[in-house]
């Protein structure tokens, strides 16, 4: 058993990529952490936080790019890594935490709803294409959203878990955390259960059907890329 090495001198088990608040505990850092120990052993908090990160950067590319196909790509993109971070989180630490750590119910129930909301969100997203006026009105709500909801996990949710598993269940987390990944869909499904057996069974037949749209969105724009190209209309 190891203990993961603290950023701070407070006896908080966060690693060292991370820094911290004085009130709220955390509050990580932009770079990508290490998901590994020295001891082999991997911690599910850190995924999370690289994907929270990961998503950050991809809305300010998306945020401050121009261009019109690089714009739609990031927005198919970060479509895409939100709804799997999402799907993965309700089908690994949100169970776990529910089940090891009672306390932290309010907070995972708090969670599964902004995930709810972000959900219908993202679906309205869908209906729009990227180069409608009101895509990047609604894609900025979203993402406002998206950032309170990371504020809150990384605040309330993730030094509860962080605190209270063992580096044993933060590594078995890590695993399950990726390996959800064979079952998350990549597009918002907010009719579809977040919690139980259900949420596994509609989050493994939507996969299916997330991964021929996802091709399908793939090679229009690709062919949209190869159209303009050369046509200098590439701005939005
Ligand atoms: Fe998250």
């Amino acid at each position: 058993m190891i203990t993961l090495a603290p950023l701070c001198y407070c006896p908080c088990p966060f690693p060292a990529s991370a820094s911290f608040t004085s009130s709220t505990h955390l509050k990580m850092a932009s770079s990508t952490t290490s998901s590994t120990s020295s001891s082999g052993l991997r911690n599910v908090v850190n995924l999370i936080l690289d994907d929270h990160r990961r998503m950050e950067r991809m809305f300010s590319e998306w945020d401050s790019t121009a261009d019109a196909i690089t714009k739609k790509r990031l927005a198919l993109e970060l479509i895409r890594t939100i709804s799997l971070h999402g799907a993965k989180e309700e089908m690994s630490i949100y169970p776990w935490m529910k089940s090891h750590l009672p306390s932290s119910t309010g907070d995972i129930d708090h969670s599964i709803e902004e995930h709810a909301t972000l959900k219908k969100d993202l679906a309205a997203l869908e209906q729009l294409d990227p180069t409608d006026a009101n895509f990047g009105a609604t894609l900025r709500k979203s993402w406002q959203d998206l950032k309170h909801h990371i504020d809150e996990e990384e605040t309330n949710v993730l030094p509860k878990l962080a605190s209270k598993a063992t580096p044993t269940q933060l590594n078995d987390l890590a695993e399950r955390f990726e390996n959800m990944e064979r079952l998350a869909p990549s597009r918002p499904h907010p009719n579809a259960p977040a919690e139980g057996v259900g949420a596994y069974l509609a989050n493994a037949s939507a996969k299916v059907f997330d991964k021929v749209r996802d091709a399908m969105d793939d090679a229009k724009l690709s062919e949209e890329e190869r159209k303009s190209m050369g046509t200098g209309t590439r701005r939005m």
